[in-house]
């Protein structure tokens, strides 16, 4: 297994402040759920839905207080440590590259940056791993920023090769029209 970028740019010390910096955002009473308000809108109720690059569940904890049946996956032992205090968060530790749950979902959401944060050259596998894991007419919700290595061209042209079809396309999750300067990018494909 290929580190992640996550994993090579980072430690573990880095992942604990992670988890301080959402625990300190959610005691002052931000928002932290707009991810998961943008992928309800897109699902009927009680989907099934992987939350792929999941950090500290914070996205799959609220589509499952949603009514949605949800697993989390991520590889990061102290953002896993995290998602598993999540009760009713089926959390499991996998690399997206090389997922094989032997499940099927109606949407896959990868919330965060995860795009831009998995193994250099190993974007493509994640797609095709993704597709993998939905039924035709399923939902591949990503969210990432614009200005990192791997861009929205690139995964688009893997997207198109790994049997999706762009739905919707915005700078936000708070469905900002999508323009060519925007900086950050959130796709709806669906899988073919
Ligand atoms: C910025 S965090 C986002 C966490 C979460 N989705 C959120 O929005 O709060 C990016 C996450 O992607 C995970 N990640 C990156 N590459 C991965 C891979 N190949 N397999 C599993 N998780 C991966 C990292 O471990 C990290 O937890």
């Amino acid at each position: 297994m290929q580190k992640t970028r996550w994993q090579s740019e980072r430690d573990a010390d880095d992942s604990r402040r992670y988890v301080e910096r959402f625990a300190e955002l959610e005691a002052s009473g931000a928002d932290l759920h707009g991810e998961a308000r943008f992928v309800d809108v897109l699902l009927p109720r009680g989907a099934r839905v992987l939350d792929a690059g999941c950090g500290t569940g914070r996205v799959g904890a609220e589509l499952l207080r949603r009514g949605h049946r949800v697993t989390a996956v991520d590889l990061d032992p102290v953002l896993l440590a995290e998602a598993r205090r999540c009760p009713g968060l089926d959390v499991r530790a996998a690399d997206l590259a090389e997922l094989d749950l032997e499940e099927h979902f109606d949407a896959v959401v990868a919330a965060g940056n995860v795009m831009v944060f998995v193994a250099p050259g190993t974007e493509d596998d994640v797609v095709r791993r993704v597709r993998r894991h939905l039924d035709a007419g399923g939902r591949f919700v990503a969210g990432f920023t614009t200005d990192a290595r791997y861009g929205v061209r690139e995964f688009d042209r893997d997207l198109t090769a790994n049997g999706f079809e762009l739905v919707h396309r915005f700078a936000g999750w708070a469905m900002e029209p999508w323009h060519d300067d925007a900086e950050w990018v959130v796709t709806v494909a669906r899988a073919m």
